[in-house]
């Protein structure tokens, strides 16, 4: 499509799952009547709508003097200017004075089984405090920022809140990543804090997470000193005067911290994620919006109800787990389930395992694992008791109707309504979802746009697409979580999200609506590829390929995958006189896993003598696409090319490589 082509959208679904009648008598949001006029109001009344809600959902040290505003022309976007509130505070201290202080906040199961630890909101609220004191100790102020490279433990969710509780700005790097990269989100934020691990399992991997930190530190940095959790006992050399342990400094702090109140516009966090070109960018999220819009979503689209236990499976180093991990069900004082291993280990039924264990009766996961656990047979949900179940959730990707209809059966015993929900690191908070109690759903659909939110799906000439045909998806003005800005390059935000249709939110994402106003999301149509949920961007692999001394040009593309949803397929050109071989190939993928990560790794590498490019010298992504996935015969037009014949000579080494 970035080629000029028209994106044709052909799944024809005709499924329908109303709401129960039960489940609506109980739910927030009880019927599509009652959706229609709150999200009436949400959209002619915005000051109206979240001003109430912004009042009844957080505490607010001072009240906001202006509630929005929007200058369209330099992407200048606030809520609640004049506000002042403390993240932290509105997480955990309020709850203990609500009747939560002996709550469980977080419910922690470790990758072995009987690894179990649980805060109460008391304890969390005072493990937040000390650590809040270590970090002052250290010198951290309000505005500076501090980078975490942690496995899934309670110390994750600690670490964060304790930036938040003193106006200091995390910024999170998934454990998957390198030290390449690792080092590249440091030297972009100027942290001078890290936070790690000697390292963590992950099933019967071991990931050395302070030897990738020592490594990404090695050449100089803004990092002054390094706290590391001993979460593995493992050996872990530490750098005197740099590297102190977590638990040492934790036993000297005091138990009580002030919270810093804050602007509802300053920043709460930063959080990398690919786009289409260069380096990933800091996606800035700041406090009164993001909260708000973090903690109202969960609340209604989850139907979070006092006594639910609500697990979520993502990573904490994904906006998945900022947003509904953290922030969104402990603003709402719920009980969030963390789980630190995978969902294959000890064996396949480790998820049916943990939600018969906590009763668990919300819970929401990703495409890939229900693919990849579907592939094992319902037997291992079957064997399990689920009926604690309530609601399901799904993110990260578009869901097959097939892997929809699984989940349904086996896992929700056709009892549960399934939320398809659609957002973005960028919107920080669900976007386009059912609401379980008001919305009949279609599987694959992620149905109708929460409050607030106003998307369009428009076509190459930015006019609206008509019923059904696909287009670009946009939403056409802010919500209250949507991102400020891009770390240090405002330009780049308003680059990349502001300009290709003027004024409105360009998602990146292709989509149709369907004649009852239902989105379908068709993914991506820039050059991120989502490996197993995951967002990678082309331009970074492509650029780790290029840093092999081997390698002259490289080009990746994504080709469909049945349980990762997409895998990564990497054409690769080869300096003159470099031989083609199997050994190389497999070093070229060692590689990209050094300088990006195991989650970047290519699923497949083509040697090809050149890249099919326009005349003009750009390469035509189109048509790798096509050659990767097959499908060649339909290119269609090739005479813009520089070199026609190079289409056959990728298409026969395409073919040679399947056969291998
Ligand atoms: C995709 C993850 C279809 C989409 C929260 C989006 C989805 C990108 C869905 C953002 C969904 C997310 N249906 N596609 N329910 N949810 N996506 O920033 O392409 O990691 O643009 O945020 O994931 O990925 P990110």
């Amino acid at each position: 499509m970035s080629d000029g082509k028209t994106i044709e959208s052909v799944m024809e679904e005709v499924r329908r799952f109303p709401p129960s009648k039960e489940f609506s008598e109980k739910a927030y949001i009880k019927s599509m009547e009652q959706y229609r006029e709150m999200y009436r109001q949400s959209i002619e009344d915005p000051e109206g709508f979240w001003g109430k809600i912004a009042s009844e959902e957080l505490h607010w040290f001072s009240k906001w003097t202006n509630l929005h505003s929007w200058d369209k022309e330099n992407a200048i976007i606030k809520w609640f200017e004049g506000g002042k509130l403390n993240v932290s505070y509105n997480c955990l201290d309020r709850h203990l004075e609500n009747g939560r202080k002996n709550k469980a906040a977080i419910i922690w199961q470790g990758e072995n089984e009987d690894e179990v630890k649980t805060y109460t909101y008391q304890q969390l609220h005072t493990e937040v405090c000390r650590f809040a004191n270590v970090l002052r100790s250290l010198g951290v102020k309000k505005g500076d920022r501090v980078s975490i490279y942690l496995p899934m433990i309670p110390e994750l969710a600690i670490a964060m809140l304790a930036c938040a509780r003193i106006g200091a700005i995390h910024s999170i790097v998934f454990g998957g990543f390198s030290s390449e990269s690792l080092k590249d989100r440091i030297a972009d934020c100027g942290s001078k804090i890290l936070i790690t691990a000697d390292g963590n399992h992950r099933g019967s991997k071991f990931v050395p997470l302070k030897a990738n930190a020592d490594v990404a530190l090695e050449k100089g940095t803004s990092i002054e000193k390094v706290i590391v959790v001993n979460r593995a006992g493992a050996e872990c050399p530490m750098e005197p005067g740099r590297d102190i342990w977590w638990h040492e400094e934790m036993a000297k702090a005091d138990r009580s911290c002030e919270p810093v109140w804050c602007d509802a516009e300053d920043p709460l966090f930063i959080l990398y994620t690919s786009g289409s070109t260069g380096k990933p960018k800091g996606v800035v999220h700041t406090t009164a919006g993001y909260l708000l819009g973090t903690c109202i979503t969960f609340k209604y689209v989850f139907d979070y109800h006092e006594n639910d236990t609500y697990w979520c499976t993502a990573d904490i180093g994904w906006i998945t787990g900022h947003s509904y991990i953290v922030y969104g069900p402990l603003c709402a004082g719920a009980t969030t389930l963390m789980f630190e291993g995978i969902p294959t280990y000890p064996q396949v039924d480790r998820f049916w395992n943990i939600i018969e264990k906590f009763k668990v009766n919300i819970f929401y996961t990703a495409p890939t694992a229900i693919r990849s656990l579907m592939r094992e047979g319902e037997k291992w949900p079957q064997s399990r008791d689920l009926s604690s179940l309530r609601v399901l959730g799904s993110v990260g990707e578009p869901i097959n109707p097939e892997a929809w209809m699984w989940f349904h059966k086996y896992v929700g015993n056709e009892r549960c309504p399934i939320v398809d929900t659609w957002w973005q690191t960028e919107t920080g908070s669900l976007m386009i979802t059912p609401l379980p109690g008001a919305i009949t759903t279609k599987p694959g659909s992620a149905t109708l746009p929460f409050f607030g939110v106003v998307p369009e799906v428009v076509k190459d000439d930015g006019t609206k697409a008509g019923v059904n045909e696909g287009g670009y998806l946009c939403i056409t003005r802010p919500w209250p979580a949507i991102m400020r800005t891009v770390w240090g390059q405002h330009e780049r935000f308003k680059e990349i999200y502001w300009t290709r249709f003027p004024g409105k939110y360009f998602t990146g994402d292709s989509a149709r609506c369907d004649e009852d106003g239902y989105y379908w999301i068709m993914g991506r149509v820039d050059d991120v590829i989502k490996v197993s949920g995951h967002r990678i961007g082309a331009a970074e692999v492509e650029s780790a390929l290029v840093s092999h001394h081997a390698v002259a040009e490289a080009a990746i593309v994504p080709v469909p995958h049945p349980i990762k949803g997409e895998a990564i397929y990497a054409f690769v050109t080869l300096k003159a006189g470099v031989e083609e071989t199997d050994q190389l190939r497999k070093e070229l993928i060692a590689h990209v896993r050094r300088e990006v990560g195991p989650i970047a790794t290519p699923e497949v590498i083509q040697f090809c003598p050149g890249m099919p490019k326009t005349r003009s010298g750009k390469i035509m992504r189109r048509i790798l696409r096509k050659v990767a996935t097959g499908t060649a015969e339909e290119l269609g037009d090739t005479s813009t090319l520089a070199d026609p014949g190079i289409v056959d000579v990728l298409i026969q080494g395409s073919k040679a490589l399947h056969r291998k």
